[in-house]
Formats: C-alpha cells, sequence, structure tokens
C-alpha cells in the first residue's frame, strides 16, 4: 500500500487540495475539482501495478485508516450480479476500477428527501475512476452480470465506517449498520510493483 498512501499524502499537501481537507466548507464541484489531480495520479499509479490473478471473497477491507481523520481507503470486491442500494457518503470519495467493469448510476433530486431520480449511468473498466461529492452525491454501483469486480475506494473527512446513509423501500434517506469490514491480509500480495 505505501506507493499509493505516499501518492496520497504527497497530492493532500499541496495547496490546491485544501477542499479534501474541510470538505464542509466548499460547494461539491470545487471538491471535486481538488480531486482531480489525486484522481490522476492515482489512476497513473495503478497503471503501473501488477495485480495477481487470483480471485478473492467478496466484500469490503480496510485498507488504510488516517489518523489525522483525513480519509481512509478501502478494498471492494464485488461478485458478478451485484447490485447496491442507491446511498451516498455525506464526504466526497472517489474509485478505482482494478479488475472488472463497475456500473454507476447517479441519482439526484430537488430536496434532501427527494423523489430521487437516475440523473446518468457509467460504465467504468479496469484503469478507470469516478468521483462523488455532497450534496449531489447519491449513487449505486453494480456488476450487471460480469466478471469479479475489484475496486479502490477513497474516503474524505467523516467516512462513517460503522453506519451509512441509503434510500429506504419508500425512496427516503436512512441510516443503515455496514456489513463487517473483512480482514485486509486475504488481499496481501494482490497488488505489487516490480
Ligand atoms: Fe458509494
Amino acid at each position: 500500500m505505501t506507493p499509493i498512501l505516499d501518492v496520497i499524502e504527497h497530492e493532500l499537501a499541496r495547496p490546491a487540495a485544501r477542499p479534501l481537507l474541510q470538505p464542509e466548507r466548499y460547494p461539491g464541484p470545487e471538491v471535486m475539482a481538488a480531486l482531480h489531480p489525486l484522481m490522476l495520479a492515482l489512476t497513473e499509479l495503478l497503471a503501473t501495478a501488477r495485480l495477481a490473478d487470483a480471485e478473492v471473497p467478496y466484500g469490503r477491507y480496510l485498507a488504510h485508516l488516517d489518523p489525522a481523520g483525513r480519509y481512509n481507503l478501502q478494498w471492494d470486491v464485488f461478485s458478478p450480479h451485484y447490485t447496491g442500494g442507491i446511498h451516498a457518503h455525506g464526504t466526497w470519495g472517489c474509485f478505482f476500477v482494478l479488475r472488472g467493469t463497475l456500473h454507476a448510476d447517479d441519482f439526484a433530486a430537488d430536496t434532501p428527501a427527494g423523489p430521487f431520480e437516475l440523473l446518468r449511468t457509467s460504465v467504468h473498466p479496469p484503469g478507470s475512476a469516478a468521483a462523488f461529492a455532497p450534496p449531489q452525491d447519491w449513487h449505486r454501483v453494480a456488476t450487471r452480470g460480469g466478471p469479479q469486480v475489484m475496486s479502490l475506494h477513497l474516503y474524505g473527512p467523516g467516512f462513517d465506517l460503522d453506519r451509512g446513509v441509503a434510500l429506504d423501500g419508500m425512496g427516503q434517506p436512512a441510516t443503515y449498520t455496514r456489513g463487517p469490514l473483512k480482514d485486509v491480509s486475504a488481499l496481501r500480495g494482490l497488488l505489487s510493483w516490480s
């Protein structure tokens, strides 16, 4: 993980990254603009990595929790035919696809309570990345019958590792308890740089 963390730390130290450290003080578009250099640097770094062929159990793995609370880094492994709930993170986030193709649907609403409507759908093959930032960060991801997807997710300050917010059966935002994080040691050696 060290090369990835080095890139994140380098990018967050830049003055232009200030909206990423205090996202509540900036409009969402400014936060996402501040994410661009970080996303580009991580995309370029990940393009140089070698990913082992081994399949890994689906789930969420915590790769790194910043001691200063500025970000956390998670591996997400999605099974074929996975479709997640429509959710928001309450902070900025971006994902990087390493294996398989991840589909993302973005939703928007005129009021915080909805109704939420599908705004955009996109396809993210290996090597691609996408970002979200409040207040319009409602989205879901899916594999849509493709093979297992492995992706790296970077989330900003205030991300709650235990509880999330998703639309309930009535299409209303509601908190839920996240599933347990899996042991990241299961992914040891999966990513390497020569
Ligand atoms: Fe998400």
